[in-house]
């Protein structure tokens, strides 16, 4: 469509409008069209009334332009209908502005995956490498090289879990196949491959016999830590996992440990935060108590490091355990575990931006 300049100002004034019709859309093309080729008062039929009244000479002119003109402003407008039309017809074609935008979705990490990943970088921070070992174990590694007794309860099958599988050896190095109920056999596979200084941090999934319920879970995740090394003592377990709670709950947070029992460490010891809720006045999270408890830890047993190849007389160690899918219960005030495992959006879009959430 040319839409040159024809010369007189009253049409020339019209361009700029005739330009505009191929971006209308149906009722603004519509109402543009009468504004224009109207018959009573269209701004072109106007300007063609006119002519009778214009000397001979201009009225040739000027009248030939304004016809260029109209025929050039209906070919537009014919031209623009076509297209709208091809456009609704189009499959998809339609668009409809009106529409509102759909939200991005991002993903965001899981609450107890935001947890592990926290601890593990503390404890990065301090030295510790990170190591992991397989969820199916033997007897041997999951309770026989971490000096339980071979009539220990925890091995009942109300407590473990058995592969329906031949043993790989026969007990005390192999036994039965056993989804492992704790990090503590990766202690064995990292003394048995590496050697002293050893500082590291073993996270991963473990299984129990238990059914769902508000407190329990059949696999949840634990983080295993094991530091062995000449000379190392009580002290350094304390100060190591004293540090740790003070970066993980906040600089004030009152710590204190319990003397505890389990078969791979001695001395044990349980170790407990304030209540992060109530902050030691006693609430139902904490029965009262005012602590929660956050691990268990000890100096590893000479057996231990024995079955893991060191001498025990040259070296000593010490180890802890903790549960992040607990830890995160306390530390979000989480009434149910079962909530961390069941997808729900609603609970999941709590956790900070994403899961849904518009970015
Ligand atoms: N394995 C223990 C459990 O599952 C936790 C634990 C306690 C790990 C003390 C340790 C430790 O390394 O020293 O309950």
């Amino acid at each position: 469509m040319s839409l040159e300049k024809t010369g007189f100002a009253e049409l020339d004034d019209l361009l700029p409008r005739l330009a505009r019709i191929a971006a209308l859309d149906a009722a603004a093309l519509d109402a543009e069209h009468i504004a224009l080729l109207g018959r009573k008062s269209g701004a072109i039929t106007e300007l063609l009334k006119r002519l009778p009244a214009l000397p001979i000479d201009r009225r040739k002119a000027f009248g030939a332009a304004v016809n260029r003109l109209k025929l050039e402003a209906e070919a537009m407008i014919e031209a623009r209908r076509t297209a709208l039309e091809a456009e609704q017809r189009a499959p998809g074609g339609a668009v409809d502005l009106t529409m509102p935008p759909r939200g991005r979705w991002v993903g965001a990490d899981h609450p107890v995956t935001r947890v592990i990943d926290e601890l593990l970088s503390i404890f990065r921070e301090l030295g510790f490498t990170v190591a992991v070992g397989p969820e199916v174990e033997t007897e041997w590694l999951n309770f026989g090289a971490l000096n339980f007794p071979a009539d220990h309860p925890a091995m009942d099958l109300h407590d473990t879990i058995y592969l329906d599988a031949p043993p790989v050896t026969e007990m005390p190095r192999g036994g039965r196949l056993l989804l492992r109920t704790h990090t503590s056999p990766v202690q064995i596979r990292v003394l048995q491959a590496s050697r002293p200084p050893i500082r590291v941090v073993m996270p991963g999934m473990v299984y129990r016999n238990d059914p769902f319920d508000p407190s329990h879970a059949p696999g949840f995740s634990q983080i295993e830590g094991l530091a062995v090394d000449e000379g190392i003592s009580f002290v350094d377990l304390k100060a190591t996992l004293v540090q740790f709670a003070r970066r993980f709950f906040g600089p004030g947070t009152k710590v204190r440990f319990r003397p505890s029992f389990f078969p791979f460490t001695e001395p044990s010891a349980e170790m407990d935060v304030e209540c992060q809720l109530c902050h030691g006045s006693g609430c139902p999270a904490c029965k009262g108590t005012g602590w929660m408890e956050i691990l268990g830890s000890g100096m590893v047993h000479p057996h231990v490091l024995e079955n893991g190849g060191l001498d025990p007389e040259r070296y000593t160690g010490f180890a802890w355990g903790m549960g992040p899918h607990r830890i995160a219960l306390l530390r979000y005030g989480v009434p149910d575990i079962r909530l961390f495992y069941e997808g729900d959006m609603r609970f999941l879009r709590q956790f900070g931006l994403g899961a849904g959430a518009d970015a």
